[in-house]
């Protein structure tokens, strides 16, 4: 990722002053102070002072992102910074209907996708790597079966939760074994037995996605990375490289506003080994679900 850009170097210009500001004041304030001087006002500047580096750091951040962003899907979309606009927080009843308002809202989007699939005839199977309890393979696999559209579906998980976060190459935010589930308990949620065409698959990534049955797959017209990290991304686009077809949807479900971790990392490096493809930017909601297509494959 290019560090330099006409909109991140004038923040970063902005960054430096008020960084040469603060220090200053930090100085005069423990001067004022040892002199024995009221030196409330100077704290309050320091205090507004710390608040705007701060803010200027992240709006640096994000103009870098959104620079990366730019690059490789060809639209500007701002970084989300903010809950959506209301005045109910997400620890009232209220906020978090909101918050699910919108949970229905792309449940509504990815039948209008699955739709389109099928008036395109965009053949291939509906692939989950991250299924944990099973939310998203039940949704995907209730809208097949309600709108009679038949595909193979497939759920990949170790129901041991996450393997370990690497330190740099994740966000801080998850730790190892989180979100384990019940293999049997998932299978029968999710009506396997009676489901012929919708398989879970037990075991880490980088073993299951090598070898039978995951190996007999063949295209795939619907993925959805759901492992949450980095490396478990890794594993699941080097899986995909040979089966994701032409107009197939690219679910990133942990989307990260920093190329340097996570998803948006192991998609940037698997780019940069795999020339010839291009996505079409579908669109991004409130839970970090980027939405892509494949508009272009080697
Ligand atoms: C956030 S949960 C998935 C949530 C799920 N898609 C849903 O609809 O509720 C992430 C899942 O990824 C699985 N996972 C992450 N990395 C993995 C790996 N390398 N191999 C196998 N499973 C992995 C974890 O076990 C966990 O269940």
């Amino acid at each position: 990722m290019s560090s330099s850009t006409p909109i991140a170097d004038s923040i970063t210009l902005q960054l430096r002053t008020l960084e040469a500001e603060h220090r200053m004041m930090k100085d005069t304030l423990a001067a004022m102070r040892s002199a024995g001087q009221d030196a409330t006002r100077l704290h309050d500047l320091t205090a507004e002072n710390e608040r705007l580096r701060a803010e200027n750091a992240a709006l640096r951040r994000h103009a870098h992102y959104e620079d990366w962003f730019e690059k490789h899907f060809g639209v500007r979309v701002p970084t989300p910074n903010t809950w959506p606009f209301t005045t109910w927080t997400s620890d009232t009843p209220w906020g978090v209907k909101a918050c699910y308002g919108l949970q229905d809202a792309e449940i509504l989007f990815a039948e209008h996708l699955l739709e389109k699939l099928e008036a395109d005839g965009v053949q291939g199977a509906v692939v989950e790597f991250g299924t944990y309890y099973g939310h998203w393979l039940q949704v995907l696999a209730g809208i097949l079966e309600n709108r009679g559209w038949r595909r193979e579906m497939w759920g990949f998980d170790s129901f041991e939760g996450l393997p370990a976060p690497q330190q740099g190459l994740d966000p801080s935010v998850w730790h190892e074994g989180q979100y384990a589930a019940p293999f049997d308990e998932v299978m029968a949620r999710l009506e396997v037995a009676r489901r012929p065409w919708l398989r879970l698959v037990k075991g880490w990534f980088n073993a299951t996605l090598m070898a039978e049955p995951a190996t007999g797959i063949g295209p795939i017209a619907y993925a959805r990375i759901d492992g949450d990290l980095y490396a478990s991304c890794v594993d699941c686009l080097a899986f995909l490289t040979p089966r994701l077809v032409q107009g197939a949807l690219l679910v990133f479900d942990d989307w990260q506003f920093d190329p340097r971790v996570g998803e948006p990392r192991a998609f940037e490096e698997w780019m940069a080994a795999n020339p010839g493809w291009k996505f079409e930017y579908l669109g991004m909601n409130l839970w970090a679900h980027l939405y892509l297509r494949v508009s272009e494959r080697p």
